[in-house]
């Protein structure tokens, strides 16, 4: 049995407690926290009761002190952090995860803030390598596509990546096409769940630029980018992202068979011996046959380009990016992977 400690009951802590029954049942859920109090078992936490006391506010102890102490003390062997994204301090995910690593804990997180600089990012993994632990951060990208976990079985030199990476922008921009205007759209995808705590994140390209991070990081050989490295562009001077988009521009371009998307893209450049990577999030416009014009509603899609002994491949790949329940199938699914490579 794996003592499991799960921090955040937002939109997706609360789906995967929802989900539990798909969670193998090697996993012990001792304790629960979030910004508000904490919840302790050791005799095994039941997902139904805690999703009916977290919304009753029946705590078994408030937050007096930060999670990552709390986590200390507990010395879980898992940690499941689904907090949400800051990126002024990266807490509570970054010391949460290093207070694990420390503790000798398994990390499997939906989290980005660990993304937010380079230095940080890596000195996750370096804990997580020193403790000898698994840090399974996959559903930080792309929410229920799982691409970085598809790489075991791609062994060709990706050279590119590309795609439409932001669901809440997609979602934007297609209520935008309907005719609503921009605060209502902002206000049904923050409602839905699918938008980051602070939605400037999603509508900027920050998300976008998060995302080709831990892409790059997953996709093409380890490097890490830093999220100041990302050339971000917008729709005039002085704007990221979609900032400034108006229901009277998509029409325009509608009317011209076109259609606009929140692109994000990492190149690999320069020859194998000083190989660099490039990376920009744009506002693109598409021919509507486009595939990736295609792309509906939150879902998210990717095209990854290489080669292998000259032979050119393209992946594509689309699905949910973003979303509770989304999510929630891709923190569990790689629950059940981490038991299966621990083979408890
Ligand atoms: N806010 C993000 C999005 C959540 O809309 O894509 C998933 O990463």
């Amino acid at each position: 049995m794996l003592r499991t400690v799960l921090v955040g009951l937002g939109h997706v802590g609360r789906a995967v407690l929802r989900g539990w029954e798909r969670v193998p049942p090697e996993l012990r859920l001792v304790g629960a926290a979030d910004s508000r109090g904490r919840f302790c078992d050791e005799a095994g936490l039941d997902p139904r009761e805690l999703l009916s006391r977290k919304a009753a506010g029946d705590y078994d102890s408030p937050a007096e002190r930060p999670t990552w102490q709390w986590i200390a003390e507990l010395e879980p062997e898992l940690l499941i952090e689904l907090t949400v994204t800051d990126l002024q301090s990266g807490e509570p995910a970054v010391p949460d995860m290093l207070a694990a690593f420390a503790a000798g804990a398994h990390v499997v997180t939906s989290a980005k803030s660990h993304q937010r600089s380079r230095a940080e990012l890596q000195r996750c993994e370096a804990a997580a390598r020193a403790a000898g632990r698994l840090f399974l951060d996959h559903a930080a990208h792309l929410a229920g596509v799982p691409v970085t976990e598809m790489m075991a079985g791609v062994g060709m030199r990706v050279t590119m990546l590309e795609g439409v990476l932001n669901g809440t922008t997609n979602y934007l921009l297609q209520r935008l096409e309907d005719g609503v205007g921009f605060e209502q759209a902002v206000a049904e995808a923050v409602a839905r769940g699918y938008a980051e705590r602070d939605w400037r994140y999603d509508v900027e390209g920050t998300d976008v630029g998060l995302k080709l991070v831990g892409l790059a990081r997953r996709l093409m050989g380890g490097a890490v980018l830093d999220l100041e490295e990302i050339r971000f562009e917008g729709l005039g001077p002085g704007r990221r992202g979609i900032d400034g988009v108006t229901p009277e521009l998509v029409a325009a371009l509608r009317a011209q068979g076109k259609r606009l998307k929140l692109f994000g893209e990492v190149r690999l450049e320069g020859g194998d011996g000083a190989p660099a990577l490039a990376a920009r999030v744009y506002p693109r416009t598409l021919p509507l046959a486009d595939p990736f014009a295609r792309v509906a509603g939150f879902r998210n899609a990717i095209a990854i380009h290489g080669e292998l002994n000259g032979t050119r491949m393209d992946l594509f790949l689309a699905g949910p990016g973003a979303g509770a329940d989304q999510t929630a199938s891709r923190v569990i699914g790689n629950l059940r992977h981490l038991v299966e490579l621990l083979r408890l």
